[in-house]
């Protein structure tokens, strides 16, 4: 079966062709419009998806050298994300589908995330074998989840505030290293030190109230950004350009920290034996190695997606779309057409799809 995956929720315009459960092409343009305005600006972001869709739909295509009546199933993602961009994406998809006469599948663009390391290409893939337990974290989302064979899951702890990847972006925001500066703070904090100032963890067994917070999954990340602001309100601005790997490394410790330490609570918690790590922040190599080392340490086997498939991409869309109707979660012969985008992960859940 060839599928054509569509993602067009935030700032990446991206198509991929899944043929025979693989990748055959996974096109990927990140706008660059945005980057003045220190964020992702809506509206330019939809009108940038509109100029890029075609080209980047007909690229994905011509890459996995088949014809547009080769495709068998049209995905896009439905949501959540920016309405404006994900309407672009998911117009398109089902006009295409509706144009050949294919059936279309809508995607929870989280969803996709939570399986995106199970994504197969040519270096082949892992699965594993019984629940595990996910960690999503993304510019828009911070979730831990079980996750069950049969694609169905539930989350058990969320962010209360900001997500991972904006506490990065937010933080590398005051320490002026542009947006998103989630992958720069990655490659500065590799030359700092993380102990340089202990930021807080909040939520943790660390944290002040540690106590109350055993079996607690849920995440806070804006007291950091208030933490570093303060920093940098009592030390000259000279000091703190010195030492700003050595910030970017205790920045990055205290997310990284969190995230690792509730994770294998949550996995021990439920005896599960993977645990699987995914989102735009899964890119992130001190989270990537911390995350090893604990699993390594508890004997649980970890799942985290290659770098090309950690932040937005088409291909996890396909992916998504494959899984759904390979485990019965989808039947293509309803050929829903007109499906309402959605703008938020809980209001999906409760009955979008
Ligand atoms: O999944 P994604 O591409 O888009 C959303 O659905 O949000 O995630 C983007 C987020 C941004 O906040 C970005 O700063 C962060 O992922 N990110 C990273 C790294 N690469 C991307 N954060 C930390 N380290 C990285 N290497
Ligand atoms: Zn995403």
């Amino acid at each position: 079966m060839n599928i054509l995956g569509i993602e067009t929720s935030c700032d990446e315009t991206s198509a991929a062709v899944l043929g025979g459960g693989k990748v055959l092409s996974n096109v990927v343009s990140s706008q660059r419009c945005h980057t003045d305005f220190g964020g992702v600006v809506p509206e330019l972001a939809s009108r940038e998806h509109e100029r890029l869709i075609v080209s980047i739909v007909e690229a994905a295509i011509t890459e996995a050298n088949i014809a547009k009546n080769d495709l068998d199933v049209i995905a896009a993602t439905a949501g959540p994300g920016l309405i404006g961009a994900v309407m672009v994406g998911l117009c398109f998809a089902e006009g295409l589908a509706w144009a050949l006469g294919k059936p279309f599948v809508p995607v929870n663009h989280v969803e996709a995330h939570i399986f995106s390391p199970f994504i197969s290409d040519e270096a082949g893939h892992r699965e594993p074998k019984g629940d595990f337990v996910s960690l999503t974290v993304s510019g828009g989302h911070t979730l831990l989840s079980v996750v069950r064979q049969d694609l169905s899951y539930e989350v058990i702890g969320r962010t209360i505030d900001d997500a991972a990847g904006e506490a990065f972006d937010k933080t590398g925001k005051m320490l002026g290293l542009g947006y998103p500066a989630g992958p720069v703070i990655d490659k500065l904090a590799r030359d700092g030190d993380p102990a340089f100032h202990r930021f807080p963890r909040a939520l943790t067994s660390g944290s002040q109230t540690s106590k109350s917070y055993k079996n607690n999954f849920d995440f806070s990340f804006s007291g950091l950004k208030t933490s570093v602001r303060t920093w940098l309100e009592g030390h000259d601005a000279e000091y703190a350009q010195e030492h700003l790997a050595d910030l970017a490394a205790s920045v990055q410790s205290a997310i990284v920290e969190v995230l690792v330490e509730k994770t294998i609570a949550a996995a021990r918690l439920h005896q599960a034996s993977a645990i699987s790590v995914a989102g735009g922040v899964s890119a992130n190599s001190g989270l990537r190695s911390a995350m090893q080392s604990a699993c390594d340490k508890h004997g649980i086997e970890l799942f985290i997606p290659a770098l090309a498939y950690s932040t937005d991409n088409a291909a996890m869309i396909a992916t998504m779309a494959s899984l759904m109707i390979e485990r019965g979660k989808y039947r293509v012969e309803l050929n829903s057409y007109g499906v309402a985008p959605f703008a938020r992960f809980d209001a999906a859940r409760k009955g979008a799809r």
